[in-house]
């Protein structure tokens, strides 16, 4: 039987993933990113060292496990090769990182395109213009970056139209192909002994029973399918995108993680019904302004959106990433509040219907509802650093038994602080 662990994010990104996959990856023989590219940020803490991860899992901090960036992922080339250059300079091995030949590469007219035509708030990292071109069938693969004649056979064949694109209809420069061709050629000769067919070395890993540890970016409230569309990313960010994304079947994983705030936030544009404004006190605090855990983006350095948790959004991540557990990250940013807010249903502004499941995100529908505010005693007192339990004040105890039983799942880890220590394993069998 294998032991293999999907994480992912239950919101709209920024749960905190780096933090539990890095305590789950210990476990972990194989940790693969599955989707999405370098619009993701992750910062994990080890000691007092903090590392900052875009493309590669953080996974590679551990030099006996190996890392991959899989065939559902896009990849802009400098942006990877500075993460490597980044965590040699900071001592590590790259040498356990392989990247899958299918993964796309993210072309100097995906970024310019993503920039000039953005309107939902985008990283600018060219990710949605990337996954347009793999699915219009005009993409280009890592392993193509490897082979001058396939390089240039698809530059012909596709830059024509992009360039009229730019040209066009964003009144920009065309991209002259001979530059492109050599830029990345010599990005594909860096990459080089890093890209490989990871299909075959995941089957491989599958059939020894070696422990497989799937790594989300961004969460499912983003899903191209599942998200509040259209203001989503532009891949499968749920727990269901690890096999579409790796090459692995759903057979081979087991268990799905769900990583949710103890509150929500929300990056970029797009309906996020709790949203508190970003003025009021209760935001500031949620958002930890004026600490180094403030809620502004890893990636872009935005302010995120903020908000109380969100229990009927939460549900419907429960149900499309069939989590079967949950992990709740980031408790100790409650620890100053005296009175504390969860919203576990909405009510039909029209109506005055009370529902607890929603079935579509779009905004228009989101907007028929307002959310109804339970409030709850705060244990006001510090969380940080508790690794025990019986150890968090009994008002803690008792919201994250509230959410557990709101949400009818199992909470299976609470984060409470950075660093891998500040940890409470509730079922320490989950993986
Ligand atoms: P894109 O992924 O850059 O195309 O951006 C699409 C939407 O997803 C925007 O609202 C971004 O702010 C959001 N987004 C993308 N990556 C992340 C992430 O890692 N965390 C949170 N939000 C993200």
């Amino acid at each position: 039987m294998s032991n293999n662990i999907v994480i992912s994010g239950g919101q709209w990104g920024d749960e905190g993933k780096a933090k539990i996959t890095d305590l789950l990856s210990q476990r972990a023989d194989y940790i693969v990113r599955f989707q999405g590219g370098a619009n993701a940020g992750h910062t994990v803490c080890v000691g007092d060292k903090s590392y900052k991860f875009h493309l590669i899992p953080s996974g590679i901090l551990f030099p006996d496990k190996i890392s991959i960036i899989g065939p559902g992922t896009v990849i802009e080339p400098s942006y990877i090769l500075q993460e490597i250059t980044n965590l040699k300079e900071q001592g590590m091995s790259l040498e356990n990182l392989r990247i899958s030949g299918l993964a796309h590469v993210t072309m100097p007219w995906h970024i310019l395109i993503d920039k000039a035509g953005d309107k939902v708030g985008s990283t600018g990292r060219g990710i949605g213009p990337t996954y347009t071109d793999k699915f219009k069938r005009v993409g280009i693969c890592m392993f193509d970056l490897l082979d001058q004649k396939l390089l240039e056979n698809k530059l012909d064949k596709f830059l024509p139209e992009h360039n009229n694109v730019l040209e066009k209809l964003y009144n920009l420069p065309a991209i002259n192909k001979q530059e492109v061709l050599e830029q990345y050629l010599s990005y594909g000769n860096e990459l080089r002994e890093y890209i490989t067919d990871t299909t075959q070395l995941l089957y491989i890993a599958y059939k020894q029973n070696k422990k497989i540890l799937f790594e989300g970016a961004q969460g499912a409230l983003l899903d191209v399918t599942f998200g509040t569309y259209p203001f989503v990313t532009s891949s499968n960010p749920i727990a269901g995108g690890a096999s579409v994304g790796s090459g692995l079947g759903p057979t081979a994983i087991n268990h799905s993680l769900g990583i949710f705030k103890a509150f929500t936030s929300r990056v970029g544009l797009g309906p996020f019904p709790l949203e508190l404004d970003e003025n009021s006190p209760d935001a500031a605090n949620l958002r930890q302004d004026n600490t180094q855990w403030a809620e502004y983006g890893t990636t872009t350095g935005r302010k995120r959106r903020v908000g109380w948790f969100d229990a009927v959004l939460a549900r419907y991540a429960i149900r499309i990433n069939t989590y079967t557990s949950i992990a709740l990250t980031k408790l100790d940013t409650l620890d100053q509040f005296e009175t504390l807010y969860i919203c576990n249903e909405y009510k039909s502004k029209s109506t005055g219907e009370i529902i607890k499941d929603i079935e579509y995100l779009d905004e228009s529908i989101l907007e028929q509802y307002e959310p109804v505010m339970t409030e709850l005693k705060g244990w006001n007192t510090s969380t940080f650093e508790v690794n025990k339990f019986e150890q968090l004040p009994e008002l803690a105890q008792g919201y994250i038994k509230h959410i557990s039983n709101i949400l009818e799942i199992p909470v299976s880890i609470i984060s409470t602080g950075p660093a891998r220590e500040d940890s409470i394993f509730i079922d320490n069998n989950i993986f």
